[in-house]
């Protein structure tokens, strides 16, 4: 699959998405490496801070069906905004222990796109390995 076409299934995950308060549609859509694509969108509340972005709910989803990073072959992220959606702060951190470093993760919007990764979207992160250090003397 294109990545093209990634963008273009992002865009119908889209139309998905329970934005009653923000109005702002995102769409995800994993790409997994036995063909398989999952639909994420966001899911909105009343309780603002109970909302679930797009990307998290298709990476979660995913894992629960039992994949794994390595299952992985592309993530999209879509929104109708210029300049191109960016992963918001919360997102990053799970995505950063859900994807490989170097999974491509394609921001688009209606008439573009780019890929990055997540060693791109978040250097430095921490991660499961920055605990092991937690017994050190300080
Ligand atoms: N949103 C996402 O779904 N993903 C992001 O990375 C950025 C923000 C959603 C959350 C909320 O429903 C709306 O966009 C406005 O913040």
């Amino acid at each position: 699959m294109k990545y093209q076409e990634l963008v273009n299934e992002a865009f119908k995950a889209a139309e998905k998405a329970y934005v009653p308060y923000s109005h702002f549609r995102v769409g995800a859509c994993l790409l997994l490496k036995d063909g398989k694509i999952i639909h994420g969108a966001n899911i909105e509340n009343a309780a603002y801070g109970s909302t679930m972005c797009a990307e998290r709910n298709a990476v979660y989803q995913a894992y629960c069906q039992g994949y794994r990073k390595d299952d992985i072959e592309a993530l999209a992220i879509v929104g109708d905004c210029t300049p191109l959606i960016s992963p918001c702060g919360a997102c990053r951190q799970v995505l950063a222990e859900l994807l490989d470093p170097y999974t491509p993760v394609i921001l688009g919007c209606k008439d573009y796109f780019e890929v990055l990764n997540m060693n791109e979207l978040l250097p430095r992160s921490f991660t499961g390995d920055s605990l092991s250090c937690s017994n050190q003397d300080l």
